[in-house]
């Protein structure tokens, strides 16, 4: 035993949901090298090595609670990563929706030990959820996913920046409830990161801040690059955070925010809500 071991997830149960791909899979590779017992869920064929695959349809509440019974309980890990793109019909459950479903079945259960912590992939376009939390608070509020997803397709709100609001603010109202069961919960908001969705939205996804990347000599980041602070915020090594959404970016919000890359300051003020 050593202090290094808080890092570590031996005997922890680790569910994670959209990991067939991109940053769900090298995060769900991250747990299983930290010693985890791994479980993915997905609509795309999981083919990570010494996981339990489960197919699961984020959009469909059925197929979501034939998910949890295949995954068996408890998971002291819940690992919310699966996302599509503006166009995408249901994106309002596949980004959202779908996950709170999925963790409110979790939590009624009991599912989710003290002790356990529960990470999510937002992104840096939905850091200016603070400035919508009246409405962000109406729409969390909504317990039914069908009358939820009703709601935001009426007020023109079923999109991808909505829906990555809705996790900030989800993470935040959250912290306090959760915590006095013992749970924490945080998301990480990544920059562009090089995966198969960013690739399939490669100009508008990849091309955002290509020019800071440029200036400071770096690409994309890599899936593992956000793996790595995903799973690190649900280890022990984290028991003292929750409630935040942290930037994984690169530093390309820092910069545009601050007008130290004025290039994209207004840009990154547009996403942070600043006017
Ligand atoms: N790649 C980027 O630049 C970037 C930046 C910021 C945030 N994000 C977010 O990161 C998360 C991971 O995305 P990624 O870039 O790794 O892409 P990805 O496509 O590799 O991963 C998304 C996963 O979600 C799964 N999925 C899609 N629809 C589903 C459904 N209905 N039910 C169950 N699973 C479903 C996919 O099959 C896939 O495995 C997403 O929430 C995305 O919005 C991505």
């Amino acid at each position: 035993m050593s202090l290094f071991d808080a890092f570590r997830l031996d005997g922890k149960r680790v569910l994670v949901v959209g990991g067939a791909t991109g940053m769900g899979a090298a995060a769900a590779e991250v747990a299983l090298g930290l010693g985890a017992e791994v479980t993915v869920l997905d609509i795309a064929e999981i083919t990570t090595v010494g996981a339990k695959a489960v197919h699961v349809d984020l959009r469909d509440t059925a197929s979501i609670d034939a998910a949890l019974a295949a995954a068996g309980a408890p998971f002291h890990v819940v690992l919310c990563a699966a996302g599509v793109a503006d166009g995408t019909e249901g994106i309002e459950k596949t980004n959202f929706l779908g996950h709170k479903y999925l963790l409110e079945r979790l939590l009624a259960a009991d599912a989710l030990p003290r002790g356990s912590a529960i990470g999510f992939i937002s992104s840096a376009a939905g850091l200016g959820w603070e400035k919508n939390l009246d409405d962000l608070k109406v729409y969390l509020a909504i317990e039914d996913v069908a009358e939820a997803s009703a709601w935001a397709i009426e007020r023109k709100r079923a999109d991808y920046v909505w829906s990555k609001q809705s996790i900030c603010a989800y993470v935040a109202t959250q912290a306090m409830p959760l915590l006095a069961r013992g749970i924490r919960i945080n998301a990480i908001c990544p920059g562009p990161t090089d995966t198969p969705l960013a690739r399939a939205n490669a100009e508008t996804w990849l091309g955002f801040g290509a020019g800071y990347r440029a200036e400071v000599g770096i690409e994309a980041a890599t899936p593992l690059e956000q793996g790595y602070p995903l799973v690190f915020l649900c280890s022990d090594a984290a028991a003292g955070i929750s409630g935040i959404t942290l930037i994984t970016d690169a530093g390309h919000f820092a910069a545009g925010n601050t007008g130290v890359w004025p290039a994209d300051t207004g840009a990154v003020h547009y996403l942070l809500g600043k006017f």
